[in-house]
């Protein structure tokens, strides 16, 4: 077929998918092409400012190395990888029904959010009660709760695999030259509790000295993020869960520049003289506490 007008012109590139094997493949593209042979319709996009979005995306391509990943920050800064956490999750909630079911599931799973670019494998393993952010600037904090399922069971040997910017908003992974800090595996006791020493976090800039900085310039938005710590919850024979625990009061709560925000992982961090903390220790300055319980959904296998 040679189309003749722009209608013609969609259904002459959907046409050239006949080809193709992968059913899931052929969905995902025929939708991809009506989309964006729609935006482009209506947004009368012209030459120039087709060649300047190419030039974008050409820039954030050249952004990306092996510590910067460009296309994940546009992803997340548009709203793209909340979405697709959020249909996952949703997706295990349901694939999980049978055996929540089962089990005489009572509780919600505790809900994901985005795992963001400064996630570093191979955590050092810490006792239970350890300090992860040694020598880290920042207010120190006591984290504790329980990990259970659905069905209210402890979760014993959980793996919490957490990691935080330090008091000043900046992750170990942004200074040139810095080894892990701020970061630790935790495991849970024979009640699924766990407890650890960290700092407290602050709100955040997402990195702005690129496209999707210019972008979000140009948007007229802010780059922030609110006072956040990501864990990783994994246990055996259950849903992994990608999430946060959110500063109660932080700035940018209601604005935050990926969307990760849920109300659900919003923690009021209490205050504390120094002196006893409540795992016995004595502590020289005013330090705060936090506590939080997650809740893990049985894997459908
Ligand atoms: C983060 O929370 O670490 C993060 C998430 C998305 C983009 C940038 C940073
Ligand atoms: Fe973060």
């Amino acid at each position: 077929m040679i189309p003749s007008n722009e209608n013609e012109l969609t259904h002459a590139v959907l046409d050239r998918l006949t080809g193709a094997s992968d059913p899931r493949f052929v969905q995902v593209m025929s939708s991809l092409i009506q989309h964006l042979h729609a935006f482009v319709r209506e947004v009368d996009l012209t030459p120039d400012e087709w060649m300047k979005s190419i030039q974008f995306l050409t820039a954030v391509g050249q952004t990306c190395d092996d510590k910067r990943q460009e296309f994940i920050l546009l992803s997340d800064t548009l709203g793209v990888s909340m979405m697709v956490v959020m249909l996952q999750q949703a997706r295990a909630a349901m694939g999980g029904g049978e055996q929540a079911a089962a089990t005489e599931s009572n509780e919600l799973a505790t809900q994901a959010t985005v795992q963001g670019p400064f996630y570093w494998e191979g955590a050092p393993e810490h006792a239970l009660g350890a300090n992860i952010a040694e020598g880290v600037v920042g207010e120190p904090t006591y984290y504790s709760g329980r990990i259970t399922n659905t069905a209210g069971q402890p979760l014993a040997g959980a793996l919490l695999d957490i990691w935080s910017g330090d008091g000043d908003g900046f992750y170990d992974m942004q200074i040139a030259g810095a080894s892990m800090a701020a970061r630790g595996r935790i495991r849970t006791d024979h009640e699924g509790r766990y407890r650890f020493w960290s700092i407290r976090p602050t709100f955040y800039p997402v990195p702005v000295d690129g496209p999707v900085g210019r972008m979000l310039d140009g948007m007229g938005r802010h780059p922030n993020r609110p006072g956040h710590i990501h864990m990783m919850v994994s246990a055996a024979r259950h849903v992994p869960l990608t999430t946060h625990l959110f500063v109660a009061g932080s700035p940018y709560l209601d604005s935050d520049a990926v969307f990760g925000v849920r109300p659900s992982l919003i923690v009021d961090f209490q205050p504390h003289p120094a002196g006893s903390a409540p795992d016995g220790s004595t502590v020289a300055t005013p330090f705060w506490s936090a506590q939080y319980d997650f809740v893990l959904e049985p894997s459908a296998a």
